[in-house]
């Protein structure tokens, strides 16, 4: 048996599940592996406070880079989360030729150029199964798998607690802070829901995946943002009425461009997802993600996308696979990161669903008409409207669906449409998801 030593930064939520693991599981993963590995240090905030989790006595300490420094840790797990001391930990261990395995989305979407070229320049393993889409594989199938595959499209929903959030108002007609509150009541959701329900941690985990996938750098920065917070009832109504459903999804496609150069548009949005399409099927705090490739054809990976077991379990993947890769001298790589074009969100192509809301008389619809054909939005379907009860007499709503269009131009059109002395107001804009192959 050889023993590796583990040295973990944080032993929070997910620390203290590893270290479970590692206890409960230790001698299975020694009899399949030959590795028996050895919590050997444990770095938290604050040392004296109580653990879910019990290791011998001077094993947990204050000092983060004593950890790393270590002769006895030949593995570094970095699980405290945030940019800073977690960066500057990660590089030290990597210029130090260990190992590193790490869940942090938000540290990797900022600064993972960075990183991976160190991981490459020392030859060692920097491993992230668990930063994107808790226990669910998605970072080795787009790494290993699929190194070979020209992937066109990755699309995901990959925050569990908005999809939480949107699964209750589509399906018990909560409004939007009635199913956030109780979200949080039931622990899908942070005191403060920002990163989630805003789309910041759904752009780190798209930005990660984008890079994988087309094998390019791309930053949180670069994903065009929305979340969820606009979201109404009537939205999801809507949805229902023309057979989607509302998910936030992000989404990353490569975009044809001139020979050797590579384009990508990346973005986080609540957006109109077909009933038929397999990620319209994901409920409740399940993640997925959904990815085309040009031979591979549609292949989609899902489960639970967070929590402190199932992301300890990614996390126990990588670290087994780092503590082998060791003691073989090998190491993943992950190859050079390209720059990439990030195409401008005006240029993104979708369908979209407009509501408005007008006054009920004639030459309105001409007049919304012209708007769209000004800016070559072509109008799939329309429909008007009865006033609902809460609506003013007098007054009614049109739904129109374009054909895919430029964003540019879409805005171009809301920006004639809100001058026209009959439209009330612009209800809504949503982005529809193109069909898939439909769910056998
Ligand atoms: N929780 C999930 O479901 C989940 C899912 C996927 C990915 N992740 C990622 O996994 C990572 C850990 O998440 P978590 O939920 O386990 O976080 P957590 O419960 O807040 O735990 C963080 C741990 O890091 C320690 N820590 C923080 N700053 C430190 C510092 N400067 N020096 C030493 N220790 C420090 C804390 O010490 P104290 O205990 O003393 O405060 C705590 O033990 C994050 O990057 C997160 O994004 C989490």
């Amino acid at each position: 048996m050889n023993s590796v030593g583990v040295g973990l930064l944080g032993f929070g939520t997910v620390g203290s599940a590893l270290v479970a693991r590692l206890r409960d599981q230790g001698q299975a993963i020694g009899a399949r592996t030959g590795l028996d590995l050895q919590t050997v240090r444990v770095a938290v905030r604050d040392p004296a406070k109580g653990r879910v989790v019990d290791l011998p006595d001077g094993v947990v300490v204050g000092d983060a880079e004593a950890v790393v420094d270590d002769p006895e840790v030949e593995v570094v797990v970095e699980l405290m989360g945030g940019v800073e001391p977690a960066r500057s930990l990660i590089l030290k261990a990597l210029a130090a030729g260990k190992p590193v395995v790490t869940a942090n989305k938000e540290l990797l979407a900022r600064h993972g150029g960075e990183l991976f070229a160190a991981a490459e320049a020392t030859g060692v393993d920097l491993l992230f199964e668990a930063a994107v889409g808790g226990g669910i594989p998605m970072v080795r199938p787009l790494r290993e798998s699929l190194a070979g595959e020209p992937v066109e499209t990755v699309l995901g929903i990959v925050n569990g607690t908005t999809n939480y959030i949107l699964t209750r108002m589509t399906e018990e007609g909560s409004g939007y802070a009635e199913a956030l509150a109780e979200a949080q009541e039931l622990g899908f959701a942070e005191a403060d829901p920002t990163a989630d329900v805003d789309g910041h941690d759904a752009a780190a985990k798209i930005a990660i995946l984008a890079s994988i996938a087309f094998g390019v750098q791309v930053t949180a920065d670069d994903v065009y943002r929305e979340g969820i917070r606009a979201v109404t009832p009537a939205d999801l109504r809507e949805a229902e009425r023309s057979g989607h459903v509302v998910k936030l999804v992000a989404a990353a496609d490569r975009v044809p461009g001139p020979v050797g150069t590579v384009a990508v548009a990346v973005r986080v949005y609540p957006a109109l997802v077909p009933l038929n399409h397999p990620l319209a099927s994901v409920r409740d705090s399940f993640n997925a993600v959904f990815v085309q490739g040009s031979h591979v054809g549609e292949l989609m990976l899902y489960g639970r996308g967070a929590g402190g077991d199932p992301t300890a379990s990614a996390v126990l993947g990588d670290l087994v696979d780092a503590a082998g890769n060791r003691r073989l001298g090998t190491a993943a790589r992950l190859g050079s990161m390209r720059a990439a074009r990030i195409v401008p969100v005006g240029e993104h192509r979708c369908e979209f669903m407009i509501r408005l809301l007008v006054t009920d008389r004639s030459g309105v619809l001409a007049s919304v008409a012209t708007a769209f054909s000004d800016h070559d939005v072509s109008i799939r379907s329309m429909l008007q409207e009865e006033p609902g009860d809460l609506d003013v007499d007098g007054t009614s709503r049109i739904v129109f669906i374009s054909h895919e269009a430029r964003e540019a131009d879409v805005r171009a059109t809301l920006t004639d449409i809100a001058t026209i002395d009959t439209v009330i107001n612009i209800e809504s804009v949503i982005r529809l998801l193109p069909e898939s192959t439909p769910l056998p």
